[in-house]
């Protein structure tokens, strides 16, 4: 490349006796292999040159904010990035990479082999290949510490967390604020920074600041819990550790043998194919129209999804009215959430300036006039349906034309709530999990009648709140609770059958879920199911298997970690096997002449797990989802399902066909009906075809 040319997305322009090289390739300037080639040309032919530094910087709205990750899953095509660092590293002149947006990745440690680092105030930095499953693979792991110490590389490395630039400057990732907006102010602002240190200076030439013993092993304990024994942390771990006692040239090539392997890993595979599942899930295929303009919320019932979610709009920074029945439910509501605020404040996680803004966004109100202004309306009432088809009446004549009206429920038929408005194009579900500001997959359902800009709407705003949204169809538990019902019904079975209780929570922990199925019914409390049972029990299908197990429980007023006595006994808010669950379940076997014998812990998992793939199956063919790798992106995020496996999905793809049909077989004598109803292989052929590509690949043969 020669001056003032570009191979396509990198361009080099000489400007006032400095070097300007410019990465351009839409949207995010992902490190490409076409950009680590312009990279390397332009260093070679600005190194040639008589200028007095290079700014490297990104064109548009981000430096670089990350390696191309379809990249990773093949043979990676030269120049690699060590070999663009190195360059960089050798390049004669100063160099400076100037940062807005975000440097993550490949794009941080880039940034990393620079002399000098500039960013704007709106930048982010970091090392996130931990969170794919690998470690970073360009010499992060071992020029970090050099900035910021072992124990917070550690800590950096291993969450894969985003720094915001005035941390990053604090913390000495970057050496200069650059207070400006625009690529051309950015670029002065590294220049000058260059005139201010016009040298050479290496990270890894520079010493590892001494670490304090103590403060490493806190790093080191808290980040392979967080991992989750994932071999990838540990490795992380190890490598950073290297940087105190080996020269950095040799502990920068035994990270790129470790980042090679990893990046091949069953985990890495995974964790990509969730990567794009994300990203893809929040698309309906056919869809395009742009959202409406949300400036004010309204919100009804301010109960617990009703406050938590408005936590989550708040924290957003959209002004919200939230509407109670009653002055004294207002009152209480308005209580609840300056506490909630204060509480927030106390532990350190928001400011109270931050905390007051939030409460000035706020109105709480017991009338339902005052929602006339919001641009979309969500309910959380009852889930009763008489009360929320009166309420859509009420809101329907008040709300302007165009705003959109939103249910929370969690079962009711959505379509039949639109069906009493005169706006049934402007009625969405918008699904939220407990506690709603925290967690993060949001259902966005689809009404037979959903306009496209409710759709659109609705997808923007999951967005907005950060929320992870899945699309689905009107159906009894949409995709997420559908699933999980089905789970936990073969959980009773399980123990019906002779499992204990908290034999089939280990199994489902030692798989990887966060929580056990009868931890979790414990935690969030036996009757929520019991008092739908008894709502559904006069047009429940007799020949499906019913396990009393359950209602036992909570005919003896055991609802869970609420009454001390669940599946579990809780003795100081520790869970205790139960003596007196254990008879429950004895009279209950007993009552139905079944004699129970052991199940082994894979046999547990295989029906768990089996149960999932079976009503995922049903989903799918009920086009109740749209696309199978949206039900791992909603078990992931809405269910505790081990992120690492990709999915439950995902997961079975990797199965031989021979253990797949040995997990219906079992479901099927376990269903009591000698056959199950979905088709498990054939819903994840899509899947494993992506594999044997994925192999093929790995190979170099495609
Ligand atoms: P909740 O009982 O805690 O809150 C409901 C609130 O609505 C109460 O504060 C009540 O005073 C208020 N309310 C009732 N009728 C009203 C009306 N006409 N106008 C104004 N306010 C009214 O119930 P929760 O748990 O917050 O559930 C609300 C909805 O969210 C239900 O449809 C539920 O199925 C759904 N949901 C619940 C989840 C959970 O984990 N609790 C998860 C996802 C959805």
């Amino acid at each position: 490349m020669t001056t003032d040319q570009n191979n396509g997305v990198v361009s080099l322009k000489i400007r006032a006796g400095f070097g300007i090289i410019t990465i351009d390739n839409p949207p995010v300037n992902a490190g490409s292999t076409a950009v680590r080639t312009g990279i390397l040309e332009a260093l070679a032919d600005v190194s040639s040159q008589d200028v007095q530094g290079v700014v490297i910087v990104g064109a548009g709205r981000t430096f670089i904010a990350g390696s191309d990750i379809r990249e990773f899953g093949a043979p990676l095509a030269p120049p690699e990035l060590p070999q663009v660092i190195a360059a960089i590293e050798d390049c004669p002149h100063p160099v400076c990479a100037a940062i807005h947006g975000a440097a993550l990745g490949g794009g941080f440690e880039l940034a990393l082999g620079c002399d000098l680092r500039v960013a704007t105030p709106d930048a982010v930095l970091g090392l996130p290949e931990v969170t794919l499953g690998m470690v970073p693979g360009a010499g992060g792991s071992q020029r970090l510490p050099r900035l910021v110490g072992i124990d917070t590389a550690i800590s950096l490395v291993c969450s894969g967390r985003r720094v915001p630039a005035s941390e990053a400057k604090t913390l000495g990732m970057i050496d200069t604020l650059a207070d400006t907006t625009s690529e051309d102010a950015l670029v002065s602002a590294g220049i000058a920074a260059i005139q201010a240190a016009p040298v050479k200076r290496k990270l890894r030439d520079l010493p590892v600041p001494p670490a304090d013993p103590q403060a490493v092993k806190t790093a080191e304990a808290a980040a392979l819990r967080r991992g989750k024994g994932r071999p990838n942390v540990s490795e992380a771990i190890r490598l950073v550790k290297l940087s105190e006692t080996l020269p950095a040239q040799e502990a920068i090539a035994q990270e790129r043998g470790v980042f090679q392997n990893l990046r091949v890993s069953e985990d890495a595979f995974a964790l990509r194919h969730l990567f794009f599942a994300e990203r893809a899930a929040t698309r309906i295929d056919g869809i395009d129209a742009p959202p409406n303009t949300i400036k004010r919320v309204g919100l009804v019932g301010g109960g617990t999804m009703g406050q938590g979610i408005c936590r989550a709009v708040l924290a957003a920074g959209l002004p919200v009215t939230l509407i109670e029945r009653d002055p004294d439910s207002r009152d209480r509501t308005a209580l609840a959430m300056q506490q909630a605020m204060d509480g927030a404040v106390s532990k350190g996680r928001i400011t109270a300036q931050v905390a007051q803004h939030r409460m000035d966004l706020l109105t709480v109100s017991d009338q339902i006039q005052d929602l006339a202004d919001c641009d979309l309306v969500l309910e959380a009432v009852f889930e009763d349906m008489a009360i929320k088809k009166d309420l859509f009446r009420s809101l329907d004549a008040i709300l302007k034309p165009g705003a959109i009206l939103a249910s929370n429920t969690s079962y009711l038929d959505i379509d039949d709530m639109a069906s009493v408005t005169s706006r049934p194009g402007n009625v969405v579900g918008l699904h939220f999990f407990s506690p709603a500001d925290v967690m993060k997959l949001l259902e966005v359902v689809r009404t037979s009648s959903s306009s496209q800009s409710s759709l659109a709407t609705a997808l923007w705003f999951a967005k907005f709140l950060n929320k992870q949204a899945v699309v689905s169809r009107v159906a009894e538990g949409f995709i997420g609770n559908r699933i999980y019902s089905a789970y936990r019904r073969q959980a009773e079975f399980l123990v019906e059958d002779g499992a204990k209780p908290e034999e089939v929570d280990k199994a489902a922990t030692e798989f990887g879920f966060a929580m056990g199925p009868f931890a979790v019914g414990d935690m969030s409390g036996l009757d929520i199911g019991w008092n739908m049972r008894k709502r559904q029990a006069a047009t429940r299908n007799p020949d499906t298997r019913y396990v009393d197990i359950p209602d036992w429980l909570c005919e003896a007023g055991r609802f869970g970690r609420k009454t001390k006595g669940g599946y579990y006994d809780y003795i100081n808010g520790k869970a205790q096997p139960s003596a007196i669950t254990a008879k429950i379940i004895a009279d209950a076997r007993a009552a139905k002449g079944i004699t129970p014998r052991k199940i082994s812990p894979k046999a547990i998992q295989d029906r768990l797990i089996g149960a999932i793939l079976n009503e995922a199956a049903l989903v799918l063919k009920e086009g109740i989802a749209q696309r199978p790798s949206d039900i791992d992106v909603t078990l992931v995020h809405g269910y505790g399902f081990p992120r690492w496996t990709g999915g439950p999905l995902w997961w079975a793809s990797g199965q031989t066909q021979h253990s797949i049909a040995d997990m219906s077989d079992g479901l099927a004598v376990a269903a009591g009906t000698g056959h199950v109803s979905g088709d498990i292989e054939d819903m994840i052929a899509p899947l494993r075809e992506a594999r044997q590509n994925i192999d093929k690949r790995k190979l170099g043969h495609a």
